[in-house]
């Protein structure tokens, strides 16, 4: 087994290293390898996305990923950006199907922004179709305009378009994530406005079929972003479309206070897979060596479970996780009064202590 390491930009680089002590100490048979990407690799190699990056993303069985941006890269053009790197590597594997996990772990409740109640115990999974939609849709670009309101002004436009297969394709794989856990998909569309999400409701409605024992609802979007802050636990899985499960999975994800703990799957159709935490590159904390590697981690176990075979060892890194919780280790972005404030390194050592059995050293650690 061959696992790709991309560690990126910012904190990328801190916590993709505490992921990969975690998988050595797990003595698997598998083999790493690191390469840049992101503002890294246009450092070292002028473009975000080098060949023989994604050379070896192709070749792995699985990609540990980091995470890719910085403000320094934000003058560059579209094609040079750091950002080009997740969107080429999603485009070039086929990487259509993204699970993001939304979870409210039991020691971390009061870290929500939304009242305890209304988040303990949240366990929600979104399902965001990765590979079409807007973000992908051609044509694209700037001209100038022969019709709408101002003829002959600049504009800039981008296509919005799903085809029936890539619908298909990704609601049998929400339909089959439902029937893994409490057998409710909600769709998210926008079928009130626009004709790609009228398509896509219909075409939902017709895969659901084939799927009796789990429930459909369809939801339009402005109102599911309103009910994800009213009542976040009526929902379980998630199910949408590029676009609009960007911005309902950092909602979600911000909702459980743990945006620092949640990890990311995105999966083609061969299962080989690329694994992220959901939280980006945060150059302003970078090399402080202050943030939070469990997202990586827990995405490390992701990767074991969905792509390398490796359930009991996915398990056991899970578990460690929650043992440093409970044993109040803290990284600053869940730090809270009582708890013991550590570093991204203390962090991964807890875990690799709480694997290897080790007794899980808590020090008091300036804050
Ligand atoms: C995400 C990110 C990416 C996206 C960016 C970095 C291109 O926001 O993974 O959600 O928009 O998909
Ligand atoms: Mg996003």
């Amino acid at each position: 087994m061959k696992i790709a390491v991309l560690p990126g930009d910012g904190i990328g680089t801190e916590i993709v290293a505490e992921a990969v002590r975690v998988l050595n100490v797990l003595d698997l048979p598998f083999e790493m390898e690191e390469a840049k990407v992101g503002g890294a690799a246009y450092e070292a190699h002028g473009h975000p996305l080098p060949e023989s990056t994604l050379a070896l993303a192709k070749a792995a069985d699985a990609i540990l990923f980091g995470a890719v941006g910085d403000w320094k890269y934000d003058t560059l053009e579209r094609r040079l950006r750091p950002e080009q790197a997740i969107l080429g590597l999603r485009k070039e594997l086929g990487l259509f199907a993204n699970f993001r996990p939304a979870l409210c772990y039991e020691q971390l409740t009061h870290a929500s922004s939304l009242k305890p109640e209304l988040v303990a115990g949240l366990d929600i999974l979104i399902i965001r179709e990765l590979t079409g939609d807007i973000y992908f849709g051609q044509p694209r670009g700037r001209r100038i305009a022969t019709d709408g309101h101002f003829p002959g002004a600049e504009e800039a436009f981008d296509t919005m378009r799903y085809s029936r297969p890539e619908i298909e394709r990704i609601a049998h794989v929400a339909f089959q994530a439902a029937r893994k856990r409490s057998k409710k998909v909600t769709s998210v569309d926008k079928a009130n406005v626009l004709e790609t999400f009228q398509f896509w409701k219909d075409v939902v409605t017709e895969v659901h079929k084939e799927y009796p024992d789990v429930e459909l609802e369809h939801m339009y979007v402005d109102n599911a972003a309103m009910q994800l802050v009213r009542a976040p636990k009526k929902f379980d899985v998630v199910f949408t479309g590029n676009m609009f499960g960007d911005i309902l999975s950092d909602e979600a994800a911000m909702l459980t206070g743990s945006i620092g703990m949640l990890p990311s799957a995105s999966l083609n159709a061969q299962n080989q897979g690329l694994y992220e935490p959901s939280h980006g590159s945060a150059p302003d904390i970078a090399g402080k060596g202050i943030a939070n590697p469990l997202a990586t981690i827990l995405s490390a176990a992701m990767m074991l479970r969905f792509s390398l075979q490796q359930p009991e060892a996915a398990d056991r890194i899970e578990s460690a996780v929650r043992a440093v919780l409970s044993a109040g280790l803290r990284t600053a972005d869940i730090w809270s009064d009582g708890t013991q404030k550590v570093s991204t390194r203390e962090m991964g050592d807890a875990v690799v202590a709480a694997i290897t059995g080790k007794t899980i050293i808590t020090k008091t650690t300036k804050s």
